[in-house]
């Protein structure tokens, strides 16, 4: 049974606001436009890391100016925490044939490096003839992969944040900004 607390506007569970949903807009439509030039007269398929990654997708290829096809691959790693607790896992597998196709995988964050190095891994497997990456948001934290992406959005703070598109524990990805949470609403331990 739903209570009135259960109600309230998921946006007054941040902290801060870190990334506003202008400043996203508004480098969609920067991305969009640099990978369209990048590839132009190819055409692109996109594997997005869902869930994560649904919303940045949805958004970004409505900005991208080429004939595009789309598939997903889904990945668990976290389990109701902030940290994530196991090894990442792909749970889903991309039903496209990539052989030869030109590549672009998305995510919404890089933080360890671990689910991009592990995908691109998968997808290098399948014999693309060029496979870049794309994140929304690349994390200031240590990674325990060294992975770089080919296209950022923003460059963040080491801090679990959460919105359009990033959870915890399953909500909060229909925020339109990203922001984090407030400490009190993290499970203990936070910053182990
Ligand atoms: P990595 O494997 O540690 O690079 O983490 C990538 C995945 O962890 C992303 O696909 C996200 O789903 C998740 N993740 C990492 N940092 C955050 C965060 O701050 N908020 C929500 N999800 C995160
Ligand atoms: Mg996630």
């Amino acid at each position: 049974m739903q209570s009135a607390k259960d109600n309230k506007n998921p946006l007054e569970d941040l902290e801060n606001i870190l990334v506003s949903e202008t400043d996203i807009k508004t480098r969609l439509i920067e991305l969009g436009h640099h990978i369209s030039c990048d590839y132009a007269q190819r055409e692109l398929v996109i594997i997005a890391i869902i869930n994560g990654a649904v919303i940045f997708v949805a958004d970004l290829i409505r900005q991208i100016r080429l004939p595009v096809q789309l598939d997903c691959i889904r990945v668990a790693s976290y389990c109701d925490e902030t940290r994530p607790v196991q090894e990442p896992e792909i749970i889903d597998r991309i039903r496209l044939n990539l052989k030869g196709m030109d590549v672009l995988l998305i995510d919404d964050i890089l933080d360890t490096g671990k689910t991009l190095s592990k995908i691109t891994e998968a997808i290098i497997a399948m014999q693309p003839a060029s496979l870049k990456t794309c994140v929304l948001l690349d994390k200031a934290s240590p990674r325990e992969v060294d992975f770089t992406a080919d296209y950022v959005g923003f460059k963040i703070p080491d801090a679990f944040v959460v919105g359009y598109g990033l959870d915890f524990a399953e909500r909060y990805r229909q925020l339109p900004c990203i922001g984090t949470l407030k400490a009190e609403l993290q499970n203990p331990p936070v910053w182990s």
